[in-house]
């Protein structure tokens, strides 16, 4: 299967690749829904919605400055390495995905849609104020500030810049992501349970335009039954010998 998954990236028109919380797995950063992952150990409505928020901000800021602690400790693995120099070799034409850890881009990949934010991005409750805590280099002094963070134009409390239950995807991400399923022959499906939707339409449209759905994971998801290969493993590993098959068979012209 892995051969027959080369040759449809070495001759992909338009490759595309949607990922979700395994894929950084292997970066030391929990899932959501496997055992020992977020869920297991918090409970959605007191840390995820815009009611938790309202409720105890306090919480939520401390769920979302412990993960911005982890994730800034996290590296890039194998399988967002691979997904960069699949790229640059010009067979990549994007990443859309669901994690808010930053990784897809600290790996080198330009062309990246976050469909639920980004950890290192906050934003006021009020106002139009929005800050990069990497661009502005203020990310160490914001994780030490012991009070809630206030929006240094009006005042008022910032919250993280990423999506929550019940709220809707930034509109421009997601008809970016939608065009570009659309417009896709091959998607890499990484490391998604794909139960969380609008996000796990992507690789569904990709199928209706006639494209074809190569998923990665360690166990069947509810993308599965769409996938016409299925390559189960660590996304880590898995990639990478991916990766050197695509090399070999563009190298080898009859491939
Ligand atoms: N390699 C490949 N796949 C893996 C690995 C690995 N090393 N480890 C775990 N997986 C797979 C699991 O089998 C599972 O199918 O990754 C998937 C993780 O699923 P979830 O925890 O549900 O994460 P995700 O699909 O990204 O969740 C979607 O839900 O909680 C919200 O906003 C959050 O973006 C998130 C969304
Ligand atoms: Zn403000």
């Amino acid at each position: 299967m892995i051969e027959e998954a080369a040759k449809l990236i070495a001759h992909s028109r338009f490759l595309i690749a949607f990922t979700g919380a395994g894929i950084s797995a292997e970066s030391g950063i929990p899932t959501f829904r496997d055992r020992g992952g977020l869920w297991e150990n918090y409970r959605v409505e007191e840390v995820a919605t815009p009611e938790a928020f309202k409720r105890n901000p306090r919480l939520v800021w401390e769920f979302y400055k412990m993960r911005m602690k982890r994730m800034k400790e996290a590296k890039p693995n194998k399988a967002h390495l691979a997904l960069a120099e699949l790229e640059k070799m010009g067979l990549l034409k994007a990443v859309i995905t669901q994690n808010i850890d930053n990784l897809h881009r600290e790996a080198g990949n330009k062309n990246v849609v976050e469909l639920h934010g980004n950890i290192y991005r906050v934003k006021c409750t009020s106002c139009a104020y929005r800050e990069n805590l990497l661009d502005s280099g203020r990310l160490e002094e914001f994780l030490e500030e012991e009070g809630l963070p206030k929006c240094p134009e009006c005042g008022s409390l910032l919250r993280p810049d990423v999506v929550w239950f019940g709220e809707p995807l930034p509109q421009e991400a997601l008809q970016k992501a939608f065009k570009l399923a659309e417009r896709a022959d091959v998607c890499l499906v990484i490391g998604t349970s794909g139960q969380v939707f609008p996000a796990a339409y992507v690789p569904y449209i990709v199928k209706e335009n006639g494209g074809y759905v190569i998923e990665i994971n360690i166990k069947e998801s509810g993308i599965t039954p769409i996938a016409d290969i299925f390559l189960k493993g660590p996304a880590g590993e898995v990639m990478e010998t991916l990766l050197a098959k695509v090399k070999r068979c563009l190298k080898d012209k009859g491939c």
